[in-house]
Order: C-alpha cells, then structure tokens, then sequence
C-alpha cells in the first residue's frame, strides 16, 4: 500500500483535509497526518485521526511520540508527502529549512518526493516574500498545486490564494506516487534526470504561461467558452520546466492534466486569469497561449435566469474583457523581458499577426490556422508561423509537443543573446 504523509498547516482550508483523507484512502492509499499546533485550531486531531484511522502525529519533543513512531520514522515511510494547507508561515519555514516543530522535521528529514497546497489570503500570497520562498522550494524541487483565484473564506475577499480543489489534489496525488520515488537516497532534493538543473537552457528563469479558454458566466449555471483544449499551452509550460525553468501555468478550464514539476494556477474568467498572472510576476519570459474570452456578460446574474412560458428570450449585454497579452506587454515596471502571445486566425493568418504583433506590443506572435478542417482545436498537431519584429518563420506542421519544445529552446536562446548583448 502507498503511503502519504499530510502534514496539515493552520489555515481555514485544513477543513478540508478530511475530505482529502477520506477520499486517498477510498483509492487504497494510506494517509498518516502530522498537524502543525496552529492546524489544531482549526481541526481537531480526534477528527483527522478518526478519519485517517492512524495516530496523528502533533509533537516533536514528545516522548511517548518518539518512541511510538520517531519524526525520522515518519519521514522514511512516507511514498510522498503532502503538505495542505501550506500556509505562509509553513511556507517560509520550509524554504529556510527550519526543524523547531514535527512538520518541519519531517519535512526536512524525508527522502520523499513533497507536494505542497498554498492556501492563504491573497495579499499574503501575492507578497514578495512570499513569492521569494515559492522560488526556493521549486528550486528545491517541492512540487507545488495552486493556489487557484476564486472567494476567500473572508467575506467580499477574492483573488488568488485558494487551496486546491481536493479532485485536483487527488488526481495530483496519485500521479506523483505512479511516479515514484523521484529523489535519490544521499541526495536529498535532487529530482531532474538529465543535465544538472542548473546546466539546463532555461536554469534560473520564470516562464509564466497562460493557457485554455475561460468561462464567463452568464448566470450561476451558464457561460460563455471557446474551443481551446488547452494542449498547446500546458505542453509550453511542460517544455519550460523540462528546460529547467520555475513554471508558472494559469489555466482556464480545461480537460488535460497538469504538466509536472509545474505550478498550476486554476482561473475560470478572464478577470481572474489577469489577477494570477500579475500575482506571478516577476518574469522572465510570459506566454499568453490561453484563448481569453473578448467579451463578459455586463451584469452576470447570481441565481439561474428562469425560462418564463410566452416571455422573449433575455438579451445577453456584452462588455470587454480584460486584455491580458496587451497589459503584460505595456507594463511599464516588471514586463517580462519576452512576452509572446498567440494568434488564432482563420484566414490572411500571418498579415494579422503582424498587426497583433504590434497593436499589443508583444515581441512574438505564435500565428495558427484555425479554421475548419485544421483540426488544431483540441487536436495533437499544429502548423504556426513564428513572427517577431523582424522575421516570420513557417515551422512545419509537428505535434504541440514539438511546437512547445521549439519555442522555448528559442526563447531561451533569446533570453542568453539578451544577456550578452546587456
Ligand atoms: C482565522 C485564521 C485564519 C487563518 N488562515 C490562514 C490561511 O488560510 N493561510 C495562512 O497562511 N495563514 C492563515 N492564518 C495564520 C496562521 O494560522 C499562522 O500564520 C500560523 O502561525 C501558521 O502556523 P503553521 O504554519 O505552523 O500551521 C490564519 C489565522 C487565523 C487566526
């Protein structure tokens, strides 16, 4: 049986580890929870060791803990450790390797692959200190899901800071133990294979990447989508990290999974896909993949708009919505130093994406044919045209794969002339 360790920090989202427990161990994984003493007010460990069916660790300097299963035990017996909610303060602990409580000597002991599930408000989320010690840890290799935008548990409270979705952390869960083991015994974090991480084009750099449709809605139940599946940006952002970059992904909704040792950020509307792109900066390089919706329903309704017998259909009023490739690349401080952004046209594709080009001031426009027949949209294959200020580059027709993979090899060799040339 595989083994999670969840060590639960203390945020208003640990109530939700119950339900985590709960459904990991419907899967046939066993889940032993260590709890932070802040977690404790939030949470009872009679609770989480009724539903775990385990003794929930709280102690370090406990005697009758330490002899009944060790901090270093702990550790050692874990397939993967999973920390949510990751609060701040665990947060900062961690990428300082602090050892004064059970959580994080556990963390500091194991061997294990770790997970973490920020969760906190998000001004907390959005300070750079914050962002300082998310760096750390990925460079570390912690893996990281979320936070995702959407209502604090604080009233009139939104932007980027909620705990993963427990499916997502379930699906993510069970991926990382199908994975294995990814650090080697005696080399504590080290998790990349190939080339030494710091070796790699991309070592150093922050990709942040949009990508997906977004979903405005039109009542509590209706929305407005696209067609994007989401393949063409979260294989960019699986190619960034494959090249050594911090990731950050912002997705819409969509189907495919997240790309590994990538932090995802889930986003519905284009409003919340703007709030976590600009809580991620800085960056080095941002690629808007994502197919932002123009429009948003004017005054979206809260409950569901009923169908009255004889009445007329409602009128649905539009207003634009927020143009995430033009304000990235206009922003007077903190531009990443490569904003590229995507163009899905239907006909005279290149001559619109030059005009795209310079209308947002993106420095390259990734041109596709999308129309009928292309099968581009949810499909594994694309033929673009690379256009930057001075050049346009046909690609042959490759997988999304091969696309992602090309563009950020470019990007980074864009990123080193940069340099050189600074
Ligand atoms: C009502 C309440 C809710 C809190 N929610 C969060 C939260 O969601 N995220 C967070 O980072 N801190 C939150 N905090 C602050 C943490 O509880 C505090 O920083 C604590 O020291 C964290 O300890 P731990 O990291 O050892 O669990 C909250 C505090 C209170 C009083």
């Amino acid at each position: 049986m595989k083994r999670v360790l969840l060590i639960i920090g203390g945020g208003i989202a640990a109530y939700k580890c119950l339900d985590l427990i709960r459904r990991l161990r419907e899967r046939g994984i066993g889940v032993r929870c260590v709890m932070t003493k802040a977690a404790q007010a939030f949470v009872t460990p009679l609770a989480v060791g009724a539903i775990s069916n385990e003794r929930v660790a709280t102690e370090l300097l406990d005697l009758e803990g330490e002899r009944e299963i060790g901090h270093i035990r702990l550790a050692r017996e874990a397939d993967l450790v999973v920390v949510a909610p990751a609060t701040a303060d665990l947060l900062a602990r961690m990428a300082q390797g602090h050892a004064d409580d059970l959580a994080t000597a556990v963390l500091l002991a194991t061997r294990a692959p770790c997970l973490v599930a920020p969760a906190m408000n998000p001004a907390m989320w959005g300070h750079p200190a914050t962002q300082r010690n998310v760096r750390q840890l990925t460079r570390d290799g912690v893996e990281l899901i979320g936070p995702n935008a959407g209502e604090m548990a604080e009233a009139g409270e939104a932007g980027v800071g909620r705990m993963a979705e427990v499916a997502e952390l379930v699906e993510r869960i069970e991926a990382m133990l199908a994975r294995g083991r990814g650090r080697e015994p005696g080399l504590g974090f080290i998790t990349v294979a190939s080339a030494p991480p710091e070796r790699l084009p991309l070592a150093g750099r922050h990709v942040l990447v949009t990508s997906g449709p977004t979903h405005e809605p039109i009542d509590s139940v209706r929305y407005i989508a696209n067609r994007s599946s989401g393949k063409q940006g979260h294989a960019i952002a699986e190619a960034a990290a494959r090249l050594g970059a911090r990731v950050t992904l912002v997705s819409g909704p969509v189907q495919v999974a997240d790309p590994e040792g990538v932090a995802v950020q889930h986003v519905e509307t284009a409003d919340e896909m703007l709030a976590a792109v600009e809580a991620a900066l800085p960056a080095d390089v941002a690629v808007c993949a994502a197919a932002v919706a123009d429009w948003r329903v004017a005054a979206a309704g809260r409950g569901k708009i009923k169908k009255a017998a004889g009445a007329a259909p409602p009128t649905l009023a539009l207003v634009e919505n927020p143009d995430i490739l033009r304000a990235l690349a206009g922003r007077k401080r903190g531009r990443p130093a490569l904003v590229v952004g995507f163009a899905a046209e239907t006909e005279t594709v290149v001559p619109h994406a030059q005009a795209k080009r310079t209308a947002k001031g993106a420095d390259w426009i990734v041109a596709n044919d999308v129309s009928e027949g292309r099968g581009v949209f949810g499909g594994d294959r694309n033929r673009v045209h690379l256009v930057t200020a001075t050049e346009v580059e046909a690609w042959p027709d490759l997988t999304k794969a091969e696309v992602a993979e090309r563009l950020m090899r470019r990007a980074a060799r864009w990123l080193e002339d940069a340099r050189a040339h600074a």
